[in-house]
Parts: structure tokens; sequence; C-alpha cells
């Protein structure tokens, strides 16, 4: 048995898990195994899950799994869309990444596409700090977008040709840090709702062009879309208007199981539980942990 914690520390863990199961209405004897996100994220943030996982684990005699926090978000997708399972493309968009991944079946992924920079939710954050519209940004702007014309400001959208599917975020952050820098050396109005629209717009727009694109060369149905910016009203109108006229069907999670959550580890967890894929007591947080390494 490897050396996991100090007996004091397994004691305060259990006694943290009993406490929370008391709230919960499932019991420790119910659960089959033990699910956690070992990467990637904070290290400290990670520690403290991989440690109270495996204190559980070992305590309980239950079998450990160690999850991928990005194949999370993507399973989010099969609560309350158990139909998707196979064949189909998912826009992974969050606060550190932004991949278009081919999903192949449940535990098996290809990269079809990524951000070569910023994720699409930092940029958010960026922007709203510039508006000084406050943190976490995407949920403002989204709001902030509503009241305003998404067509005053033509903002860039990167493309790096050669049927590359891969994302840049960093140029429209800039050009929309500039705009407002140069209204504000003018002494000129600056129109929060309309830069705001007009910023999502661009994000928006690659975002649906390239996922679609993705689907397009692939012959593929289905979209899903994951991560906090899931949760964008318009990247959920527009991705569904414009899959539409291909035939394409979209799919998102509720805006509960975008944002960071347990339940979408549990599920992703599950299919690994299915496919006997386990980890062992020695499993530690891995800060940079590539999507989909095993
Ligand atoms: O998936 P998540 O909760 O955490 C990470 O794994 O990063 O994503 C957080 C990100 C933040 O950047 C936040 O601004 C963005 O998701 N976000 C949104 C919206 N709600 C959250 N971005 C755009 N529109 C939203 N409605
Ligand atoms: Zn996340």
């Amino acid at each position: 048995m490897p050396e996991i914690a100090s007996r004091h520390h397994l004691e305060l863990i259990i006694q943290v898990v009993d406490e929370a199961l008391r709230e919960a209405t499932v019991e420790l004897s119910e659960i089959d195994a033990i699910a956690v996100a070992y990467g990637p994220g904070l290290v400290g943030a990670l520690l403290v899950g991989v440690s109270a996982a495996k204190g559980i684990a070992w305590a309980s005699g239950k079998p450990l799994i160690g999850v991928n926090h990005i194949e999370g978000h993507i399973a989010a997708n099969y609560i309350g869309h158990s139909e998707l399972g196979s064949n189909y493309i998912c826009l992974v968009v969050s606060g550190g990444h932004s991949h278009i991944v081919k999903v192949t079946d449940r535990v098996n992924f290809e990269v079809m596409g990524r951000t070569r920079d910023d994720a699409a939710g930092e940029a958010f954050d960026k922007i709203a700090r510039a508006l000084g519209l406050g943190y976490p940004g995407g949920p403002l702007i989204d709001k902030a977008a509503k009241a305003g014309n998404p067509e005053a400001v033509k903002f860039p959208r990167v493309n790096f040709g050669g049927g590359s599917l891969d994302f840049s975020f960093s140029g429209v952050k800039t050009a929309v840090i500039n705009h407002i820098h140069t209204l504000e050396q003018k002494h000129e109005e600056i129109n929060v709702s309309d830069i705001a629209a007009s910023f999502q717009t661009a994000v928006v727009d690659v975002l649906t062009d390239y996922t679609i694109k993705a689907a397009q060369q692939s012959e593929i149905k289905n979209i899903a879309i994951a991560g906090g910016v899931a949760s964008n009203s318009l990247l959920r109108s527009e991705m569904t208007r414009k899959a539409k006229k291909f035939g394409i069907v979209v799919t998102f999670p509720e805006p509960v199981f975008c944002t960071d959550n347990a339940a979408m580890i549990a599920i992703a967890g599950y299919y690994k539980f299915a496919n006997d894929s386990f980890a062992g007591l020695e499993l530690n947080a891995v800060p940079n942990l590539k999507l989909f390494e095993r």
C-alpha cells in the first residue's frame, strides 16, 4: 500500500465526505467507484481533489478512476442527451481551453483544431475587464451584448488557411483593446454594449464556422458544445441556426453542467469504469495533462 496521506488527514477526509454524503441522497455504499479530475488545471486544486479521492478509495476499498478535466466537459453532454455517444464533433470552450474534437466513442477522441494562443473564455474575461464589466467576463459580455449592435465594429476573424481548424483569439482581443484605447484618447463615447456585441459576434463566428467545417470534413451530422463558454446564448443559437442549414443537429448541456461541476467528472468516470480503465493509488495531479493523453 503506497503512502497516500497521514492517518490524521485520512480521518479528516472521511469526516468531510461523511458530512457531504449526509446532505446528499446517496450513501457511500451505493457508490461503485471514486472518479476524480487529475488534470489539467491549477496544481493546488487538483491536489486537494486527488488526495481526497485516494483517501476515500483506500478507506472504502472502492476502485479509483482518473478523469481528464476536458473529457469531463465533453461528458456533461450525456446528462440529458444520452443518445449522443459516438461519431460527433464537440467544441470544447472554457477559460483554459478551446478545442474542436472528433468524438469516436465515449472514451476515444481526436483533436481536429485548437487555439494557438488565448482560450475563448480567457478572451471574454480579458475584454470584460477592459470594458469595466467585472469577472467572470463571459456572462457579463453575453448580457451586455443583448442591448448592442453586433455590426457596430468589425473586429478581425483570424484564418490560418491551408484547411487549418486552429483558432487564434489574441488578435481579436488586441483589436478590441486598441479600439477602446483609441476612443479614450479621442474622448469619444465608449458604447459598452456595441463593443461587447461586436466582439462576441467575431468570436462566435469563428467558433461556429470552424466547428461546422470540421463536421462537414468528417461527414458527421451531430455537433455538441461543452465548457463554460458553451453557456453563451449567441454561441448556442448561432451554432444551431447555421448547422441546421447542413442538416446537422446541435446539442449542449444545461448551463449548470457547462461550467466546472462534479457531475461531469462522474459521468466521464462512469464510462471509464465501464471500460475497465482504473487508476492506482499512485495517481497524481498533472497540471499540464494533455488532452486525451493516456
Ligand atoms: O469551464 P469553465 O467553468 O472553467 C474552466 O475550465 O475554465 O469556464 C469558465 C469560462 C470563463 O472564462 C467564463 O467567462 C466563461 O467560461 N463563460 C462564458 C459564459 N459563461 C461562462 N463565456 C461566454 N458566455 C457566457 N455566457
Ligand atoms: Zn473546466
